[in-house]
């Protein structure tokens, strides 16, 4: 039996008026689950019907292989979209299944960050590609390495939201500080516009008195942080963490998702778990976006006339009058890219 497909809670809106959310799963710390969340929340989202992009960040080239893409094959990717700005950028990404595309990793990206380093818009080049596919990928999920280096710093350029995949581990959390303090220094210099979406909880031992202890705690940190002026203070753990579970781990070695892998294994219940979640706030906030820019042109024709309105008026999806709403923990206004 095939795995049930997330079901969106609201109607979304036609794909002609949804915006580009493009969301970066980063952690510095190595081995957490990024790659494998990134494919596999890329693959539930593309099963959902939405047209989906990963872009491989990472000269290892994990989420690359996990699609069935083998590297040394690939001639076009990431790497040319970084480094070449006159190439078309939908020359670097190739479809890997329906709905679903990746930029895939190159080999020659393990020495992009060196070339990179003497170049102008540097940090800003993935963005502007992406810019470029706004209209073809609704989710563009940015699989980072454990590094935070130029290759990170163009994906936390291009995002709107940071996913944060890592393990209930009390020095795992003193990394999570540290990842929050550079996002912070991000907002402050390069893309005031990012927000940290929440944690994702992977190889999850619901069973250890230390791992919910740990949850709590972060938990409790995100909940202080609300109302204060940090990314984060929308964040919050993400339900339901992703439980320990070997086929997700076997997938990759096949090419395939866990959904194709596995799709009655605990992997494939909880990624979709996640998507649904996620992909029914994201309806409810476009809805609630549509519904505001029905009222207000409706408003001008009563008499409030230009001025009055949210500055950046109808037919600017993504954008609310402040140029990005919250709701529920998801950040509205991802239209595309932040202000220079
Ligand atoms: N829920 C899970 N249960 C069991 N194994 C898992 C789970 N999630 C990830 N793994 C395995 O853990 C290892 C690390 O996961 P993954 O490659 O996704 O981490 P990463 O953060 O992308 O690593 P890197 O920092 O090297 O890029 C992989 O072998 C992966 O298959
Ligand atoms: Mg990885």
């Amino acid at each position: 039996m095939d795995a049930p497909t997330p079901k969106p809670t609201q109607q979304a809106p036609s794909k002609a008026q949804r915006p580009q959310r493009v969301i970066a799963l980063m952690n510095q710390k190595g081995g957490v689950g990024k790659t494998t969340t990134t494919v596999n929340l890329a693959a539930a989202f593309a099963r959902a019907g939405r047209s989906t992009l990963v872009v491989d960040l990472d000269p290892q080239a994990h989420a690359t292989l996990h699609l069935g893409v083998d590297p040394s094959e690939v001639h076009m990717g990431v790497y040319n979209a970084l480094v070449d700005t006159s190439i078309e950028p939908a020359s670097t990404v190739r479809r890997v299944r329906d709905n679903l595309a990746i930029m895939p990793a190159v080999t020659d990206l393990a020495g992009v960050e060196t070339e990179l380093a003497s170049m102008p818009d540097r940090q800003r080049r993935l963005e502007k590609a992406l810019h470029a596919l706004a209209d073809r990928y609704e989710f563009v999920l940015l699989d980072c390495p454990p590094s935070l280096g130029l290759l990170t710093i163009n994906g936390l350029c291009a995002a709107r939201e940071v996913i944060i995949p890592m393990q209930a581990h009390y020095l795992a959390m003193q990394g999570v500080g540290k990842l929050l303090e550079t996002i912070q220094l991000v907002t402050a210099n390069i893309n005031a516009d990012l927000k940290v979406l929440g944690v994702v909880l992977c190889m999850h031992d619901n069973a250890s008195t230390h791992t919910r202890e740990v949850v709590q705690e972060v938990e409790g940190f995100f909940k202080q942080a609300r109302g204060m002026d940090v990314p984060w203070k929308h964040a919050r753990v993400v339900r339901p963490p992703v439980r320990r579970n070997i086929k997700l781990a076997e997938a990759p070695s096949y090419g395939q998702t866990i959904f194709e892998y596995a799709p009655n294994a605990s992997g494939s219940e909880d990624y979709n778990a996640i998507a649904w979640s996620l992909l029914g706030e994201w309806d409810a906030m476009l809805a609630q976006q549509e519904e505001a820019e029905v009222v207000v042109p409706a408003r001008k024709m009563a008499g409030n006339g230009p001025g009055n309105g949210p500055s950046n008026g109808p037919g600017k999806p993504g954008q609310g009058a402040d140029g990005g709403l919250a709701t529920n923990g998801v950040v509205a206004g991802a239209g595309g890219v932040a202000a220079p």
